[in-house]
């Protein structure tokens, strides 16, 4: 029976992420979220292509993200990747921007 509590449990706890990743780019205001999407085509551009569809670095497209952890990729645009030319951000975006940002590019949805 305990058992049982605490798979159910789980599961609401599994929901309520969810329910959170999914709100998280309504979270952002609709100025903020433009700036954001700015940054994403112009300065990540720069590196990952204007397509987005990789340069000096990989494409970040749906596919080529795909099975990868959404956080550590959160944490890949925040803190950079030492030794790689990949910068951290985190001067920049704070992390509900850096998920916003990931969420549009794993759900391909760059405006
Ligand atoms: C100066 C070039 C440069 C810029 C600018 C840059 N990146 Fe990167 N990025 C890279 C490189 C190179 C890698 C690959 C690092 C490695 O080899 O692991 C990378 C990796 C990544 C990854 C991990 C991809 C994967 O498949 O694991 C993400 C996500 C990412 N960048 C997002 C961004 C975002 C978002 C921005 C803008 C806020 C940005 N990058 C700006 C060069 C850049």
């Amino acid at each position: 029976m305990r058992e049982r509590a605490a798979v159910a449990f789980a599961l609401l706890l599994a929901a309520l992420g969810r329910a959170q990743a999914e709100s998280a780019p309504a979270a952002l205001a609709p100025a903020r979220a433009a700036e954001l999407v700015h940054l994403l085509r112009h300065d990540c551009g720069s590196c990952h292509g204007l397509f987005l569809k990789g340069g000096l670095g990989p494409p970040l497209s749906p596919s080529a993200l795909a099975g990868k952890d959404p956080q550590a990729l959160v944490l890949t645009v925040l803190e950079g990747r030492a030794g790689t030319p990949m910068p951290p951000w985190k001067g920049l975006l704070d992390e509900a921007e850096a998920r916003f940002l990931v969420d549009l590019l794993l759900a391909g949805r760059v405006p």
